[in-house]
């Protein structure tokens, strides 16, 4: 009779022991920690995904090198006159899928081996089928993976220009192109419209180094509908002190920047700082932050020196997604050429965007007698 007795004795020690309120307390502790460790994995993010820390890490020490290197041959990056080499244009592709119109490019560049390089950021978790053509092979920079609606373009843009800075001192601009981009007009005409312009004020360097200062090719907009949105997509007052609304700009992606506006933007860690944080899951829809990123840097750092205006021409008639208009082969023809060229701007458009695949071959064809006629 002795065995239960006990039982209740025990139960009832236990009963104290759990009931006491040190004990409350201690599991209480405990379990703030534990919630911490947990909540994350079980309550849905309210964030996009971030940048790994990683590849952020890799990314700093990049742009250190690329900032100590340019700093050491001829401070904001412009170019010398007394520079052997011709100046250059870096072509820089970013891709995550084949370079389809490699073929035509191949025909763009034919001939121009001293005035140009090819750097390609193609994403490492695509796998790219087509074997890359001699002016794109050997020309891949080691890549980090992508996604649309978050900051990782605007890395990968930043590790293209400091991949073509360290590269080349003779690269003086910096054209972003992708997969989907193809010329409009010959390698002449698009090397001479880039170099000609100087519509940017001279240098107020007293040195006696001489300094040309090129234009950047951006397009930088304000007042544009939805920008409000876009601003408070990570947050609404995320984006402060470092960037006001009345500061916050938009533009097209592609752009072709000037090596000191290049070395402008691998240099900046104080916009980066706000730009590279994940949209709201919430804001997805607002969520383009390579379209803001590079605008509102220049307009801040340099707005004189910029055309305002892309030379990238793009369809966004009828829109889905975002995404603008691809062209498909049987809308290939003299008079679509024609009519990609043709702007609002000084300029005629140099490349045009986004052309599906299948369009190689009647593009290949029209090369001669229309994309390479100026
Ligand atoms: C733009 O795309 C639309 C279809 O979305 C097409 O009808 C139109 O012809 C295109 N415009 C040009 C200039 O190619
Ligand atoms: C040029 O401007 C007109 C009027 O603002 C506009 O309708 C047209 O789409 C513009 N063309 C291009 C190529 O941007």
């Amino acid at each position: 009779m002795r065995v239960p007795c006990l039982n209740l004795e025990q139960d009832r020690e236990r009963t104290m022991i759990f009931s006491s309120p040190f004990v409350i307390s201690f599991l209480l502790l405990v379990s703030v920690p534990v919630l911490f460790v947990l909540a994350p994995r079980i309550l849905p993010p309210k964030t996009l995904p971030s940048i790994p820390d990683r590849d952020e890490m890799d990314d700093l020490a990049l742009f250190r090198r690329t900032t100590l290197a340019s700093s050491g041959a001829g401070g904001s990056g412009g170019i010398r006159r007394r520079t052997a080499a011709p100046p250059k244009i870096a072509f820089m592709f970013l891709t995550n899928s084949d370079l389809s119109f490699a073929p035509l490019w191949e025909r763009f560049f034919r001939g121009h081996e001293r005035l140009f390089n090819v750097y390609v950021h193609a994403d490492p978790s695509s796998r790219l089928r087509l074997v890359p053509t001699p002016s794109f092979s050997g020309r891949f920079i080691p890549a980090k993976a992508t996604q649309r609606a978050s900051p990782t373009l605007i890395s990968a843009a930043r590790r293209l220009l400091a991949a073509a800075l360290l590269d080349d001192p003779a690269n003086a601009f910096f054209a972003l192109l992708s997969q989907h981009c193809v010329p409009l007009h010959s390698f002449r005409f698009t090397y001479d419209a880039v170099l000609a312009d100087s519509g940017a004020p001279p240098a107020a360097h007293g040195d006696a180094v001489l300094r040309h200062r090129y234009r950047s090719f951006i397009e930088i907009l304000a007042g544009e509908p939805g920008l409000w949105d876009r601003y408070i997509a990570r947050g609404d007052n995320a984006m402060l002190p470092e960037v006001s609304f009345d500061q916050f700009r938009v533009g097209s992606q592609f752009f072709i920047l000037a090596r000191r506006h290049a070395t402008m933007v691998v240099r900046d860690r104080r916009l980066w700082k706000k730009f590279k944080m994940p949209c709201l899951k919430s804001r997805e829809d607002s969520c383009y932050p390579e379209e803001h990123y590079f605008p509102t840097l220049l307009e801040m750092q340099d707005p004189e020196g910029c055309s305002h205006y892309t030379l990238t021409r793009v369809n966004w008639t009828d829109s889905v997604g975002g995404h603008p208009h691809a062209y498909r082969p049987l809308e290939i023809s003299s008079d679509l050429i024609k009519e990609l060229r043709r702007s609002n701007s000084t300029y005629s458009y140099l490349f045009a965007r986004k052309f599906s695949p299948d369009c190689l071959d009647p593009l290949v064809e029209l090369a001669d007698s229309v994309i390479f006629r100026d």
